[in-house]
């Protein structure tokens, strides 16, 4: 025991990501220790099903053997290996190939790092480079969506939109700019979806003309935008973006870090309507979150302008030391296995429509006022007032009470700070763990609903 509150003094050292550091300092750090499958176990012993897969990245569930394999056999046989100056590993070579082969079409080479973030902010950085490099350097505008997640690095941080990513930080930049989430239910055009997505077209039409045809580099989005509250756009999102993005003679980037590998259906969300952007950012699921790693993904065009710039010999100035690792990425090899020939994106589709099935159930219940999702990847809101759609009084934290209750009862998801609920199962969930799902959390959700009223 006395080992433990150690543990708990010493996490005061740790300044955790995304933490209301005063309040975890008063409460202290829940430690987990081991997990399998689809459960987590803390330093209590207390055994959760994890309806989050982690921070919706272990998409193939934990104690995946043929990972942890690949990783100690990579470990001993070439613990580190640099990408620059020429020099390679084989595990990183053939990662790259077969991105480029599951990707969509003519996104065909691959920038490695270390997570989402720096994808975003690799993706940022190379096409102002491309857009410098080809004539055309007024183009270095971006524009996202509002509630739009695209991690924290300094550049990607304005582009995300979400106030406590920006309270202090000093962005958005003044290049940086936002359009209205596609938010169905929210959505003053709602909820018609093909109404709000013709209000989407005509906020990027206007954003640009706003700014100027000739001055916007890149316009950026989610298929599905996670940290925003799970929001599902309207059908032909993506499609129209393309279109849009074309017409406008901007760049399109599409940030698959939640929705890649499995977590919607296909191995990337872009594949549900033929879509394939300019560049394409991914992390989590590529190694199911056993080691960090992501990827930018480029069109060949930009490639080509960005090889033709160096053409005098100078090398492309980005880059990291972990770039490409061999461990990370002999994970990611037999991650895509796992999805590929051990059946685990066949399960996650066949588990995820039953998930979204019995989730959607939980609307008609007081409290809820909207479920929806796609596949491996859920909200359900809550709300004071079906009719009006009144959120609960902020003081009353419902969502955390719900999801206290479930804790208690041995499930976690995610409360995000405005009552909405959020579900990442892993792709190894079956039927079964999907029913322990819905029933902790049908009873958490009556309990709060209850004990609040
Ligand atoms: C869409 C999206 N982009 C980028 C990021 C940042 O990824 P990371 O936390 O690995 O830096 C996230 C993280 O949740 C994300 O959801």
């Amino acid at each position: 025991m006395r080992d433990l509150d150690r543990l708990v003094r010493q996490d005061h050292h740790w300044v955790h990501p995304v933490t209301a550091l005063l309040q975890h300092e008063a409460e202290g750090p829940c430690i987990w220790k081991s997990a399998q499958g689809i459960h987590l176990t803390d330093i209590h012993g207390k055994r959760v099903q994890d309806a989050f897969s982690g921070l919706w990245c272990v998409n193939a569930g934990y104690g995946q053997q043929s990972i942890v394999q690949a990783a100690r056999h990579q470990l001993e046989q070439l613990p580190y290996a640099t990408g620059y100056f020429h020099f390679a590993s084989e595990p990183a070579i053939t990662l790259a190939a077969r991105l480029a082969a599951l990707a969509p079409k003519g996104l065909n080479r691959v920038v490695f790092g270390q997570g989402g973030s720096d994808a975003v902010d690799t993706a940022i950085r190379l096409i102002r480079y491309y857009f410098n490099a080809t004539g055309r350097p007024e183009k270095k505008q971006f524009i996202g969506l509002q509630r739009g997640y695209h991690g924290t690095s300094s550049n990607g941080s304005g582009l995300t939109a979400l106030p406590l990513f920006h309270r202090y930080f000093d962005v958005p930049t003044p290049e940086q700019h936002h359009i209205p989430s596609p938010y169905t239910y929210r959505h003053p055009d709602g909820p018609d979806e093909s109404k709000v997505l013709l209000s989407t077209i005509k906020a990027l039409e206007n954003k640009v003309a706003e700014i100027g045809p000739d001055k916007v580099a890149a316009f950026i989005c989610e298929p599905i935008q996670g940290s925003g509250g799970v929001i599902v756009p309207p059908q032909g999102f993506l499609k129209a973006m393309r279109e849009t993005c074309d017409r406008l003679d901007i760049l399109l980037i599409v940030d698959e870090v939640i929705t890649g590998f499995g977590r919607t259906g296909p191995m990337f969300a872009c594949e549900s309507e033929g879509v394939s952007p300019d560049v394409l950012t991914l992390a989590k699921g590529l190694t199911s979150g056993y080691a960090p790693m992501g990827a930018t993904l480029i069109s060949e065009q930009i490639y080509a302008a960005i090889a033709q710039a160096g053409s005098d010999g100078t090398p492309l100035g980005h880059g990291q030391t972990y770039a490409g690792h061999p461990v990370s990425a002999a994970i990611a090899n037999a991650t895509l296995d796992l999805y590929l020939e051990g059946g685990l994106l066949e399960n996650g589709r066949r588990v995820g429509a039953y998930f979204q099935e019995r989730l959607k159930q939980l609307e008609s219940m007081a409290g809820v006022g909207e479920v929806r999702g796609r596949g491996m990847l859920a909200a359900l809101e809550l709300v004071q007032d079906k009719q009006t759609k009144v959120k609960p009084a902020a003081a009353s934290q419902l969502g955390q009470h719900v999801l206290k209750y479930a804790f208690a009862e041995g499930l976690v998801f995610r409360a995000f700070a405005d009552d909405i609920l959020g579900f990442a199962p892993s792709l190894n969930y079956t039927e079964a763990d999907v029913d322990v799902l819905i029933d902790i959390l049908k009873y958490s959700i009556e309990k709060a609903v209850s004990v609040q009223a």
